[in-house]
C-alpha cells in the first residue's frame, strides 16, 4: 500500500474506491478560508479537490497514481469544475514545490511508511504561500488498526509529532486528535483524525 503500483491497481477497476464526499477536517477548516489557490497531495479520486473547486478555489490535485489522477479528472469534469482544477503526478516523499505556491496545501490519509509524514509535512510546507495555510490530516494510532502490519501502524501519527517539520515562519493553529465516526466494511467504528493546521506568516 505504500508504493504507486498497488494504488494503480486499486484505481484500475470499475469500482469507485472512496465516497466522493469531502473529508471532515477539510470541511471544518477550509470552509472559513477565502477561496484562492489550493494543492491537495494524495488526492486520490478527487473528492476534496472537487469540493474546494465548487467553493471557488482553483485547485491542483496531486497523487503518485496516474490512474487515481485520471479518475479524479473525470469526476471533476462530471462535477462541472474541470476549469478550476489541474493535476500533478508527484511522489510526496520526494515532493519539491518547484517555485509553485498555494494559499492552502492540504493532505488527507497519505501515510507514507515508517514515520515518513514528518518529512512529507516539511516538503508540503515549502509550497505554502505567505499568509497561506497547511492542513495535514491522518489516522492517529488506535486499537481499531491492530490487524495492520507494523509498517502500517508506524505510518500513523499524532498531530504533535509533525510540529518539528514546520519552518519558523509557521504558526500552528490546530494540533489535536479529533474523534470521528466512520463505517468500514459495513461496521461503524470510532477513529481519531490527527489534525495539524498551521498558517505561514504573511
Ligand atoms: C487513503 S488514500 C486517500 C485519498 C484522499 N486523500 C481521500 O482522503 O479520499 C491515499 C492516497 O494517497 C496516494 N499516495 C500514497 N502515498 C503517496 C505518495 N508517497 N505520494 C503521492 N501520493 C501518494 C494514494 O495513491 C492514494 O490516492
Amino acid at each position: 500500500m505504500f508504493e504507486a503500483p498497488s494504488w494503480e491497481e486499486r484505481y484500475s477497476g470499475e469500482q469507485q474506491v472512496w465516497s466522493g464526499n469531502p473529508n471532515t477536517q477539510l470541511v471544518a477548516e477550509a470552509s472559513a478560508l477565502t477561496p484562492r489557490t489550493a494543492l491537495d497531495v494524495g488526492c486520490g479520486e478527487g473528492g476534496d479537490v472537487i469540493w474546494l473547486a465548487q467553493r471557488g478555489w482553483t485547485v491542483t490535485g496531486a497523487d503518485f497514481s496516474a490512474n487515481g489522477l485520471a479518475r479524479a479528472a473525470r469526476h471533476a469534469e462530471e462535477a462541472g469544475v474541470a476549469d478550476r482544477t489541474d493535476w500533478w503526478q508527484v511522489d510526496a516523499r520526494t515532493f519539491a514545490a518547484e517555485g509553485r505556491q498555494f494559499d492552502l496545501v492540504t493532505t488527507h490519509f497519505l501515510h507514507p511508511p515508517d514515520g515518513g509524514m514528518v518529512d512529507v509535512t516539511r516538503r508540503l510546507a515549502g509550497a505554502v504561500a505567505p499568509g497561506g495555510h497547511l492542513l495535514v490530516v491522518g489516522h492517529a494510532p488506535s486499537g481499531v488498526f491492530t490487524q495492520l502490519s507494523d509498517s502500517h501502524r508506524k505510518a500513523m501519527f499524532l498531530a504533535e509529532e509533525l510540529l518539528p517539520a514546520l519552518p519558523d515562519d509557521f504558526e500552528p493553529l490546530v494540533v489535536e486528535q479529533r474523534p470521528r465516526t466512520a463505517v468500514r466494511d459495513g461496521v461503524t467504528i470510532e477513529v481519531e483524525d490527527a489534525t495539524l493546521l498551521a498558517r505561514r506568516r504573511a
